[in-house]
């Protein structure tokens, strides 16, 4: 079982405070400069995957205070606790085992005392099997036409996963099928998506965990309508319509054939299933060859995370030197920063997974903390976010610790677009570490002829303070089992951080609220008359929304 340890107890914390007062004036140039090995010292590789953490505010004393924060709140332990299947999901008392999913060794992975791996197995048999039916074109439409459509109908972890993986791995798409998403319930979203698809040729994967969803369930009626308008037999349904589900009585209630449901379990939590049946867009749209390398690239950074020790495990390392910045530089924010295009979706989906896991403010006593958890993520591409908001990360008041990802090998060669593209990767690490001084500026306006009055008033725009942390990921190229590899090391970093922060990572009450009270403003908004039991504001917003339709 997860241990129950306020960080703020350990000695290491303590002895990180009074470290912190030593560090937060040191500039990592200095660090640079009085250790030429510094480079060997703080990098890490994996198979083809290097984890540059040299440029960060952070000594040897550093990381082995925070590797004795981790010893103290028994992280060890929680790794155990997850692996062995316990119910560390404590208030859903559910175990945490998306590793079961993707347990290349097929050693056995128990909960409730039995062995979960024959049934990942058969559903994993099962998804092989229709993504080979669908991408042979064996699977026929209900005019004996192959399919050439999939379009996944799912939110936040039953969208986000399948959607970021489908574009990462691009390349390895088979030509022939084309796949979408839709996820808004927004009607634009499904209409958009569904304009130029034709029924006869379209496949739709209702993809809900509990299929209960509302945004789900509206769009996956609304593409059953659109479907049904076309085919008119609700028997051709069983050939348009597959479920991926935990909830086989409402599947088989929307008129999904219970042959065409793809089952997955209560222990795999929704922003860590695209490991599950949950993947099969995945699986049918690089073909399963590429989907179990995925999984692979996973399964081996497990074993890593399993087994590695502490000082060279990739994702512990990673979790540290966040909680370093998050708790005690006071860093709100990460920004995860792929110099990929391919990744561009990679940002938002480890937004999902870290916010939805450590945005928590309970621990596991039921007590209010009193510091810090989860970081809010964001990112875009590189180089894009360059002309967009890197201005403050250089210039700003805010510390925004960074990782920049990269591939070695670009998947389109095409002139000289990746130098360039690793050329601003490269820089960017090394201008955000270094800054320039105001000496610099002058020294550097000085030589372009400028004048004494004029340097003085400009030049302290121009000043770059430096020392602001990032984290360099560089891989080979960006293949299913280097995605796999990459989402694990991320995966389990939060995990980390959840175990240190004493607090549940796997539940998140945090969307209920809103939830809840939407369906009883959908009521109010099936009624014509004016509303009186919101506040203010909600009473006076419905009221002109309600005004503003007649008009
Ligand atoms: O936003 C809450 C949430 O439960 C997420 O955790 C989950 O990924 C999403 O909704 C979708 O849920 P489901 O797969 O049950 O439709």
């Amino acid at each position: 079982m997860l241990n129950n340890i306020n960080p703020l107890q350990t000695q290491a914390w303590q002895k990180l405070q009074a470290h912190y007062e030593k560090m937060h004036g040191v500039h990592m140039k200095e660090l640079f400069a009085q250790d030429p090995m510094r480079f060997e010292a703080f990098s890490l590789e994996f198979n083809h995957i290097l984890v540059d953490y040299s440029k960060n505010i952070l000594t040897d004393e550093t990381r082995e205070l925070l590797l004795q924060l981790a010893e103290e709140t028994q992280v060890k332990a929680a790794i155990e606790s997850m692996f062995n299947g316990e119910k560390i999901n404590r208030r859903e008392d559910r175990a945490v085992l998306h590793v079961a999913l993707r347990n290349r060794s097929n050693a056995p992975m128990m909960v409730d005392g039995h062995d979960v791996m024959p049934e990942v197995n058969a559903v994993l048999d099962q998804v092989e099997a229709f993504s080979k039916e669908l991408i042979s074109g064996t699977w026929k439409g209900y005019t004996g036409k192959a399919i050439t459509d999939i379009v996944n109908i799912g939110i936040g972890g039953s969208d986000l996963g399948p959607y970021m993986v489908t574009e990462a791995l691009k390349p390895y798409q088979k030509p022939h099928i084309r796949v979408h998403f839709v996820s808004n319930v927004d009607g634009t979203h499904i209409a958009e998506t569904l304009k130029g698809l034709n029924a006869e040729t379209t496949l739709f994967m209702v993809a809900s965990k509990t299929f209960t969803t509302q945004e789900t369930m509206t769009n996956a009626e609304s593409a059953r309508d659109w479907f049904l308008a076309q085919a008119k037999e609700r028997e051709h349904i069983k050939k348009h319509f597959v479920a991926i589900s935990t909830n086989e009585k409402a599947v088989v209630a929307f008129g999904i054939d219970a042959k065409n449901m793809f089952k997955f379990w209560d222990w795999v939590g929704g922003r860590y299933s695209l490991w599950s049946s949950i993947g099969l867009s995945i699986a049918c749209s690089i073909g399963f060859e590429n989907y179990a390398k995925l999984l692979e690239g996973a399964h081996d950074m497990d074993v890593h995370f399993r087994t590695a020790d502490f000082k060279e495990n990739i994702p512990l390392l990673l979790a540290l030197i966040g909680i370093w910045y998050g708790n005690f530089f006071g860093a709100q924010s990460e920004a995860i920063l792929p110099y990929d295009q391919y990744l561009h979706r990679f940002p938002a989906y480890f937004q999902q997974g870290n916010m939805e896991s450590n945005g928590k403010e309970v621990d596991r006593n039921g007590q209010e903390v009193n510091y810090q958890t989860g970081p809010i993520i964001w990112g875009e591409p590189g180089t894009n976010g360059q002309h967009a908001f890197y201005q403050l990360i250089h210039q700003g008041t805010k510390m925004i610790p960074c990782d920049f990802l990269a591939p070695a090998i670009s998947h389109n060669p095409l002139s000289d677009h990746h130098p360039k593209l690793l050329a601003n990767f490269f820089a960017q690490t090394e201008a955000l570490m270094n800054g320039k001084t105001l000496e610099e500026v002058k020294t550097e306006l000085s030589a372009q002829g400028m004048s004494a009055e004029a340097i003085a008033e400009l030049a302290p725009y121009k000043v770059f303070k430096g020392n602001k942390p990032t984290n360099s990921i560089l891989y080979k190229k960006l293949d299913p089992y280097t995605l796999g590899a990459l989402i694990a090391m991320y995966e389990h970093k939060i995990f980390v951080q959840g175990v240190i922060w004493n607090i549940f990572s796997f539940d998140q009450w945090g969307v209920e609220l809103g939830k809840v009270l939407a369906q009883r403003v959908l009521k109010e908004l099936h009624d014509e008359a004016p509303v009186s039991t919101h506040d203010a504001s909600t009473n006076g917003l419905i009221n002109a929304y309600k005004k503003m339709r007649k008009a």
